[in-house]
């Protein structure tokens, strides 16, 4: 009998970002500030929740050494942080082929590095869809602009029967957000993924075939949560926002993976210290010292 493997993350962190213009001509999208951490800390911290600790990172060969500078090797998080290399955007599911060896026959969950979560009761969700070992958990959520994303179609009794990726006329408001919980069968089924029109290896045909084999389960992420992109100048100035309110009016900090790590266990208080003192007496260092009251 094999051992089911523990479940490993991805973070999509490729792409060149041109809707950004001219701000990413130079830097990465993800390690631009959603307001007083860099981007790629939120869905790092969605990982984490999930009590995932061995995570890759994927990012262009150009950005690579910029990633590593931001996250090093996670072990100040408890965590071990993997760098892998898109050498051109084809497309989401293209991460399950350079992540194949890294995943080496486990379960995966892929956060796509531009995605910020907010939620109560995320920890809950995230930890039921990681107990799935077969198939894969989706979230959709509702929008007022579906047609910017993968959308989801519902059949009669309310079943998840299509996911279709960026459609003229959206079968329903529901967007597939970018956070996937596959089985350990997702590099093999994306490797019969074909290009779409626009050449690209979408996520949606490789969600597409787990739905046809009656395997995806779409979970509904309620009015509660708060999902955002930074796909344009606006959203990412809207994120930013979110997390400054949020933070300023309750004191906490939302998306930091060192309290998070602290939270886990996963690092010690000397530990946790160490870091606060590496921030000084910024806000982010004092909170951090703050958690060791
Ligand atoms: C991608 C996916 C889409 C998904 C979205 C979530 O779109 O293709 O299905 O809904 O991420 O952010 P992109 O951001 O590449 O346009």
């Amino acid at each position: 009998m094999t051992q089911t493997k523990g479940r490993k993350g991805i973070i999509l962190a490729g792409g060149s970002g041109t809707r950004l213009y001219p701000i990413t001509v130079s830097v990465s999208k993800q390690l631009l500030p959603v307001y007083d951490k860099p981007m790629i800390y939120y869905p790092l911290s969605v990982l984490m929740l999930a009590g995932i600790r061995e995570i890759a990172v994927i990012t262009t060969p150009q950005d690579r050494a910029q990633f590593e500078r931001a996250l090093g090797d996670g072990s100040q998080w408890g965590v071990s942080l993997t760098f892998i290399e898109q050498p051109s955007p084809d497309g989401l599911a293209q991460a399950y082929l350079l992540a194949e060896d890294f995943l080496d026959g486990a379960p995966s969950a892929m956060v796509l590095g531009d995605n910020i979560f907010f939620g109560h009761g995320l920890p809950e969700m995230l930890a039921d869809a990681g107990k799935q070992t077969k198939g894969g958990t989706v979230f959709g959520y509702r929008v007022a602009d579906p047609e910017r994303y993968g959308v989801v179609a519902f059949d009669a009794e309310g079943r998840a029967s299509q996911i279709i990726e960026k459609p003229e006329v959206p079968p329903s408001n529901y967007a597939v957000t970018g956070l996937y919980f596959l089985d350990a069968e997702a590099p093999a089924r994306a490797r019969k993924v074909t290009p779409s029109p626009r050449g690209e290896l979408e996520i949606t045909t490789l969600l597409e075939s787990y739905l046809n084999d009656g395997l995806l389960n779409v979970q509904r992420m309620g009015r509660g949560y708060a999902w955002l992109d930074t796909g344009t100048h606006g959203s990412l100035l809207d994120a930013g926002n979110f997390v400054r309110t949020l933070e300023q009016r309750q004191g906490m900090q939302t998306g930091s993976p060192d309290e998070i790590a602290f939270g886990q266990k996963w690092i010690t208080r000397e530990e946790l210290e160490a870091r606060s003192k590496m921030f000084g007496k910024n806000d982010y260092g004092t909170y951090l010292a703050g958690l060791l009251k």
